[in-house]
């Protein structure tokens, strides 16, 4: 079915057409062309990382996180039950056992209260999403795994330039990984970056994303040949991917505007009806600065969410629901997950809706959007529909 105001329409900046003939003509659309070091060039200084790589995906910036930390069968990895399921396949690709911790019920983000809980001998990383691109506690979180001495890699598909007190995400965490998806901020179709924040990961990391092999130093002319050295997959992205995202990159502030703009507006334009209807609207911290990457609410129950679905849908409105529960997934369930384990997670997974949110989702799409959710009135508690 095609919709008149789909959930995501990829936009773009401007420049991406004339970078991708420009990166062919360069004769090098394999990986780590010139745009690729633009891309990191850019990154880096902004981030102010030790190093940032161009990946494939996010999917692979995390697998390769789980490389890097040596992740081990047996292994524990405390992660989000609210998350994509990349999160944390990557660990248990390496053999790891995810321990699912519950999520805040105001920011949905990982329950800081209850990370200390979940340590045992065998935890090796945390892993906190910044979800919709909003900070974790990072403070709380860091201090946990610094009293335990294990590792945090930030799961920063959605925040990219967001902050918390203001520092950006993804520089918080050894590793950090980003997501340059077509239904991401800024994006490539499918792409990311490993942020490496601690220098002892640095050299590893080029070794694991070029097959293993010291292909990177080779080129820098640091040794004369180069070779297999180490476990590793081919996780670097063409440079025709990256002439793209280069393009957009270049362009962030102005699409972070936009999207700003968006935000706000689905903001102003449902407060009053959220107060009236029982629905919580996103709730950011003040020490943080999002990203403007969704504008979801909550809805009291999953019949209230399934009724507002239907009508958007008849109107050509396509509204998309979010992360079903890790722990109770077919795999999730081979790792103990059972249901009540995480409660908020179970509740906020059959409540939540997205809204369409794509950089030139005009004033009037909008606006229709907003007032046919208005027009919906929500089924007051303990009133079966
Ligand atoms: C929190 C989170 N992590 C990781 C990913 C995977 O990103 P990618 O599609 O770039 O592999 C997603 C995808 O939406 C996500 O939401």
């Amino acid at each position: 079915m095609s919709y008149r105001i789909p959930f995501n329409r990829p936009g773009l900046a401007g420049d991406e057409l004339h970078y991708i003939a420009d990166a062919i003509a360069q004769g090098h659309s394999a990986g780590d062309g010139v745009y690729t070091a633009k891309c990191h060039a850019f990154l880096q200084g902004k981030l102010n990382a030790a190093k940032v790589l161009l990946t494939t995906s996010c999917t692979h910036a995390i697998e390769m996180a789980a490389l890097l930390l040596d992740i081990q069968p047996g292994d524990e990895v405390i992660v989000p039950a609210f998350t994509f399921v990349s999160t944390v396949n990557a660990f248990v690709l390496r053999g790891a056992r995810p321990v699912f911790c519950d999520i805040r019920p105001d920011t949905l983000n990982l329950d800081e209260s209850l990370v200390e809980q979940a340590i045992t001998a065998r935890t090796r990383a945390i892993v906190p999403v910044h979800y919709g691109g909003v900070g974790c506690d990072m403070d709380a979180i860091l201090a946990i795994a610094a009293r335990h001495g294990v590792a945090v890699v930030e799961d920063n598909a959605h925040g990219l330039f967001a902050r918390y007190k203001g520092r950006y995400l993804g520089t918080f965490g050894c590793l950090a990984t980003q997501s340059f998806h077509e239904t991401k901020n800024i994006i490539c179709g499918e792409g990311g970056a490993l942020v490496i924040n601690d220098p002892v990961y640095v050299e590893r990391a080029e070794i694991v994303r070029e097959k293993g092999t010291n292909r990177a130093r080779f080129y820098r002319g640091q040794v004369d040949k180069y070779t297999w050295v180490d476990i590793g997959s081919s996780y670097l992205p063409s440079d025709i991917l990256a002439a793209f995202l280069y393009a957009q990159l270049e362009r962030y502030e102005q699409i972070d505007a936009k999207r700003e703009r968006i935000w706000r507006r689905y903001d102003e334009g449902l407060r009053d009806w959220a107060r009236d209807n029982d629905v919580q609207r996103p709730h950011v911290p003040k020490y943080c600065r999002q990203s403007y990457h969704m504008y979801y609410i909550l809805l009291p129950s999953v019949e209230d969410r399934q009724a507002l679905i239907g009508l958007l849908r008849d109107r050509g409105i396509l509204s998309v629901f979010h992360y079903l529960p890790l722990h109770l997934s077919e795999m999730g369930r081979q790792f103990g997950g059972r249901a009540g384990q995480c409660p908020v997670t179970e509740s906020v997974s059959d409540r939540l809706l997205r809204l369409p949110f794509y950089n030139n989702l005009t004033e009037s799409e909008q606006s229709e959007v907003v007032s046919m959710i208005r027009s919906y009135a929500t089924q007051p508690v303990g009133v079966g529909v």
